[in-house]
């Protein structure tokens, strides 16, 4: 089928079915193009708990699928496919944190909204890279503190909210190819670039950033900023949203290495199979889902 075809069909059977269709900021053009939203972890949640649509097709990775399953325990969330996982929220299991807690019987625990929702239901709050310093200031009276599984995002919170953090050793497989070398690369070729980099990065590179933001954020940084050019450290696929969003500024990826294959994995063609079968359906266990709602509920009624 050809693309405007495929947009077409797409269109007829997301009226058909009653669906929208949600889209990480990191999806392929071709995925963006056919979009009802696109968003950051926090804001496509939101769009999930609030929609009044029958179906969600979800095209970002497995735990943002599950995150709008607790939402919206009454939509059908379907993923376009079932094998985008995220490396990083498989980093830790809900066995990990029970331990964890049993070792910091005291501490509040925070978990990164990249986690699984058997993760989520250990929690005592969720938090994405837009609101985790919110979060984490929120919880002043608390004396001990367990932030996982991103050790690069926890090392950035502990940085500016001057909280000692128990951490966990993991962290983005993609956002970790961005180096420190690249950004001063970058610098070199486009000395009055702005640098934008994810919390994801590593901490050398986060060091060497003019801002640190969420993806959403970026996309409302470049837009209300003066700056025409912007050194963009995140995953390759914001790149094309900024340049839709912003056609006279100038946008260069920090690493053409940073690509999340999991964000990739969605395609139009997918996506008019998921309306076509309404498969694959991605649904939490009701006593899972209670006790991860809990923790996205505290962090939505934070930030
Ligand atoms: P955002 O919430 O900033 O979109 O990040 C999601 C993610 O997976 C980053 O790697
Ligand atoms: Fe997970 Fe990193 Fe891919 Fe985001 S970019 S989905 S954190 S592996």
């Amino acid at each position: 089928m050809f693309k405007d075809d495929l947009g077409k069909r797409i269109a007829e059977l997301k009226k058909k079915r009653d669906a929208i269709i949600l889209v990480h900021n990191y999806q392929l053009p071709e995925v963006q193009e056919v979009a009802d939203f696109c968003g950051d972890s926090l804001e496509l949640s939101r769009i999930a708990a609030k929609t009044n649509a029958k179906v969600i097709i979800f095209c970002g990775v497995h735990f943002m699928a599950e995150t709008a399953s607790i939402l919206s325990p009454d939509k059908k969330v379907i993923v376009p496919d079932i094998k985008a996982g995220c490396p990083m929220a498989n980093m830790i299991t809900s066995q990990d944190i029970r331990k964890l807690k049993e070792e910091h019987p005291q501490a509040a625990v925070v978990g990164y909204v990249n986690t699984s929702a058997e993760v989520k239901a250990e929690l005592d709050y969720c938090c994405t890279s837009t609101n985790a310093i919110a979060v984490i200031n929120a919880l002043k009276e608390k004396e001990e503190i367990i932030f996982v599984p991103d050790k690069y995002l926890a090392d950035y919170v502990s940085k500016q909210t001057g909280r000692k953090l128990i951490t966990w050793n993991g962290y983005c497989s993609t956002h970790v190819k961005i180096l420190p070398e690249d950004i001063k690369r970058e610098k070199k070729f486009h000395p009055f670039a702005k640098v934008i980099v994810h919390p994801e990065c590593l901490s050398s590179v986060v060091a060497l950033a003019d801002v640190v933001l969420s993806t959403s954020k970026m996309c409302q940084y470049a837009k209300e900023v003066e700056a025409k050019e912007f050194i963009i450290g995140t995953e390759v696929g914001l790149i094309y949203r900024l340049k839709q969003d912003n056609p006279t500024k100038e946008f260069y990826s920090a690493s053409e290495r940073a690509v999340c294959p999991n964000m990739k994995r969605a395609t139009q063609e997918k996506i008019l199979w998921a309306l076509e079968e309404l498969k694959e359906e991605v649904k939490v266990p009701d006593d899972i889902r209670r006790l991860a709602k809990g923790a996205i509920d505290r962090m939505l009624e934070i930030a």
